[in-house]
């Protein structure tokens, strides 16, 4: 191994590198920092064991820092790429506590360099807790788990002997392409128990709302409460956050083939209720028992007719995007041309505005919400909202439920 492919501490006042903060893969790496509070808000500090926080693939180190700060533990990063080890040198820095911090520029599964490195400046400690969030294609609407950089067996393995096992077991947060599909999680659950008998797994998909998962990740030992648990987050823009909870499903739900009737309460479900298999859990959560229809599987708008109203404090609603009491079924797709009649609809049924919950091309998009706007813009009335019917043949006006 050459001098330049040591792993090397980074040091962010001496190094001659700057880092390119103007980057666009550089930022569609970063994880927001919203989520890196909210994942360091919910590591239960007493069920991790002695040692440090390790990053095998920092990136900037944000999510490392968010840890150091919230943990107050010894926090090392190791990044691959010379610009962004600076990055992750810089965010550590932020960290103010009497705690040591280490920014390594290297290979994450050169765990023996590392491991040399950390001796030399913090002492002879193991690592309390592994996060990663591996690098992966960007644009692939599906990847396979050897696509990971760096490879997830792979690291793993060069880590197993200098993770602490504390009472849980290993601390792992693996933080996994929400694009990744069920054979791919099954096969990354494998490894964790092939290399970890024992641990306890638990899984969690992430949702801020947008119609998508936007996090996945597989937590073992001290972060996972109980083996087979899964998790559904909503995180709200104020860092608040809802859950469900549940026991992973066989994908139990049977999708009916069915239209919602005016009168009834139609609802679209956040994707990750879906994705993870928690309906029995939404509808516990929702007071519906047995009683919900599930007639739409699609990937952004999941749909369903409700039995009743969602109470206000129903933790359910959190994972409920939208739901309302259908008022008309319009035939047709979406289009400029219908609007006047979709307004003069609204209007009858004492509409002031309606949000596009359906399908529609962008450019269009602006243009129709302007019009609409513009028409109903003077009266006064509730919210409605216009949603595609599963054949995808026409849609729906509902008055939404506050
Ligand atoms: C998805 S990014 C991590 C982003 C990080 N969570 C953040 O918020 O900045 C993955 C990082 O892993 C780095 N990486 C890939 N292979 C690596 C390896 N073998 N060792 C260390 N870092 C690696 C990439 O350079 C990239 O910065």
């Amino acid at each position: 191994m050459s001098d330049l492919e040591r792993p090397r501490i980074v040091n962010p006042e001496m190094d001659e590198l700057r880092f390119d903060d103007d980057s666009e893969v550089f930022r569609r790496l970063l994880t927001p920092e919203i989520i890196c509070n909210f994942r360091a808000s919910q590591v239960p500090f007493s069920r991790i064991p002695d040692g440090f926080i390790l990053d095998p693939a920092a990136g900037s180190g944000g999510q490392l820092a968010a840890y150091g700060e919230k943990l107050r533990r010894d926090c090392v990063g190791v990044e691959l790429s010379p610009q962004r080890a600076v990055h992750c040198a810089n965010s550590l820095t932020r960290l103010g506590h009497d705690s040591a911090t280490l920014a390594i520029c290297g290979d994450g599964l050169d765990s023996e360099g590392v491991m040399a490195l950390v001796r030399k400046k913090i002492g002879d400690v193991k690592v309390a807790m592994l996060h990663v969030d591996p690098a992966r294609p960007l644009d692939a609407q599906n990847h396979s788990i050897s696509e990971m950089e760096p490879p997830l067996r792979p690291l793993l393995e060069a880590w197993s002997n200098y993770l602490e096992v504390g009472e849980f077991g290993v601390s792992l947060l693996l933080d996994l392409s929400p694009r990744l599909a069920s054979k791919q999680q099954i096969e990354v659950e494998a490894i964790v128990r092939e290399l970890f008998p024992d641990v306890n797994v638990m899984w969690e998909w992430l949702s801020r709302g947008g119609g998508r998962v936007d996090r996945l990740t597989i937590h073992t030992g001290g972060l996972a409460q109980e083996d087979g648990e899964v998790r559904c987050i909503r995180l709200h823009r104020d860092g608040s956050f809802d859950v469900l909870s549940g026991r992973m499903g066989v994908n139990d739900i049977e999708w009916l083939n069915i239209d919602p009737t005016v009168g009834e309460i139609l609802a679209l479900i956040d994707p990750v209720v879906i994705r993870s298999g928690l309906r029995v859990a939404y509808e516990i959560g929702a007071g519906q028992e047995g009683e919900i229809k599930w007639v739409h599987d699609s990937d952004r708008r999941p749909m369903a007719i409700l039995n009743e109203e969602l109470q206000g404090d129903c933790t359910s609603r959190a994972f409920t995007s939208i739901h309302g009491r259908v008022e008309e079924r319009i035939e047709g797709s979406l289009n400029l041309m219908m609007i006047d009649s979709l307004a003069a609809s609204a209007m009858r049924y004492g509409l002031s505005g309606v949000q596009i919950r359906c399908a529609c091309d962008p450019k269009m998009h602006t243009k129709i919400v302007n019009r609409l706007d513009l028409i109903l813009g003077d009266t006064e009335g509730e919210r409605g909202f216009l949603v595609d019917a599963p054949d995808g043949n026409s849609l729906f006006l509902c008055k939404k439920i506050p």
